[in-house]
């Protein structure tokens, strides 16, 4: 079967710029699915000048004759939903074609006063979460208590579910001796409310995206957070609640596993972490201001400023093995311009040996030696750069050597936040 399925995956601790790419990707799909996580992403698209913020919207919303989904996997924030169909209307893009999934859970504002509650209780041993319910809400899910987006529209049904729930909670938010109590009267009426504004885009997304798929049809997945944010691969405790890989496509969207054929790494040029956990090559010199300022580097959910450090090869080749990457996408790389030297750290090394990924047990990470090698830095200006041959000397190198010891083929790069600004090395599809 001749497929036209791409997966768009994050490589690091998210961030890297896979919104923009998914929306330059775009322009030639049919169909953009968002398949997991919620409105803790936040994608930033300049279209037509101006910065969009996207958390929960698919990145190809900008584009009317793409059919934007949100799959089973994703988690709706209801009211966080509406709000961003309403900046869309403000600002004149009606011409949007949107489906939900009837099988997504929904996020109620209870899951995001419990996220921060959980926050401050765990005090100094926090995630550094984004407290937008995303852990609660998967958490209700698996607990087989939650409510999907098909039960808001079964009257009987939901007030049983969201009193059980609101019962449940009030009891969770006693024993932590919170002064705080869920009144299910006014947020029944405000479920009611906002039902009604989403009712026409409830469908059967799986049956849909299976069916386009089938069609030949041209499919993005677009992730959210990346592989080392991953529940089950990443840096546990200190992730989300959902898997951003690309195994988790097929289970998160209703499709068979063997629809996907091809793996789209997005790598930022450097490495960021936004909420705690481990980060081996992290730096917290003037470099890392620099860079912090340059590349924008404050979180587009939270604001919250996000730590900075060099790029790490040991993480995209344990992206590859886990996702399948069959090609990368570099990000950011023009963030980098006017610094004297760059870094890459090529490998691990635990009690003199060569180790292919970041030791699980936390009393480990200090034995961690780490190899690195340093490059010239470039001085100009790159954001003008058409393609990789009008790159500095020391820019290219800087990508040869990335491309070396990522083991996978660089397809893109990219030198600013602007669509135009990204340039294509080797065809994606
Ligand atoms: P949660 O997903 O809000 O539960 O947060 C869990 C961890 O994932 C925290 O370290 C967050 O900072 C991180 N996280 C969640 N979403 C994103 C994202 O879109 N970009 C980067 N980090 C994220």
């Amino acid at each position: 079967m001749n497929l036209n399925s791409l997966a768009i995956i994050g490589t690091q601790w998210g961030d890297e710029g896979k919104g923009k790419i998914t929306n330059f990707l775009a322009r030639k799909a049919d169909f953009v699915v968002r398949y997991q996580g919620g409105n803790n992403a936040g994608h930033s698209i300049i279209v037509n000048n101006k910065k969009f913020s996207l958390h929960l919207l698919p990145s190809g919303i900008f584009y009317k004759n793409v059919t934007n989904v949100l799959a089973n996997g994703v988690v709706v924030d209801l009211f966080g939903l509406i709000d961003e169909l309403e900046k869309l209307k403000q600002n004149n893009f009606n011409d949007f074609k949107l489906i939900i999934s009837d099988r997504a859970h929904v996020v109620f504002p209870y899951h995001k006063e419990i996220d921060g509650l959980l926050e401050k209780a765990k005090a100094k041993d926090s995630i550094g979460t984004t407290k937008q319910g995303i852990g609660p809400a998967y958490t209700d899910k698996a607990s087989r208590i939650g409510i999907r987006i098909i039960d808001l529209f079964d009257d009987k049904y939901l007030k049983q579910r969201l009193q059980e729930n609101i019962i449940l909670k009030n009891a969770l938010l006693k024993t932590l001796k919170i002064d705080y109590e869920i009144n299910f009267t006014s947020l029944y009426a405000k479920i009611i409310e906002a039902r009604a504004k989403i009712k026409d885009y409830v469908k059967d997304t799986a049956k849909i995206v299976y069916d386009a798929i089938n069609l030949n049809k041209r499919v993005l997945f677009e992730g959210a957070q990346g592989v080392l944010l991953c529940l089950d691969h990443g840096t546990y405790p200190f992730v989300t609640s959902s898997s951003p890989t690309a195994s988790s496509i097929p289970l998160n969207v209703g499709i068979p596993c063997n629809y996907i054929n091809e793996v789209l790494g997005i790598v930022k040029a450097y490495t960021t972490r936004v909420g705690n956990g481990v980060f081996l090559t992290e730096i917290n010199d003037q470099i890392a201001s620099k860079i912090r300022i340059k590349g924008n580097e404050f979180g587009t959910t939270t604001g919250r400023a996000r730590r900075i450090g060099w790029f790490d090869a040991t993480l995209i080749r344990y992206a590859k093995r886990i996702n399948g990457i069959t090609k990368i996408s570099i990000t950011l790389l023009d963030v980098l311009s006017g610094l004297d030297q760059v870094k890459i750290a090529i490998n691990y090394r635990l009690d003199g040996k060569i180790i292919d990924s970041i030791p699980l047990l936390a009393k480990n990470l200090a034995r961690v030696e780490i190899e690195y090698l340093t490059l010239k830095g470039w001085k100009e200006d790159i954001s003008n750069v058409k393609s990789f041959d009008q790159l500095p000397l020391n820019a290219k190198q800087y990508l040869k050597t990335i491309e070396k010891y990522s083991e996978i083929k660089i397809a893109q790069f990219s030198v600013g936040p602007k669509a135009e600004q990204t340039i294509e090395v080797l065809k994606i599809w």
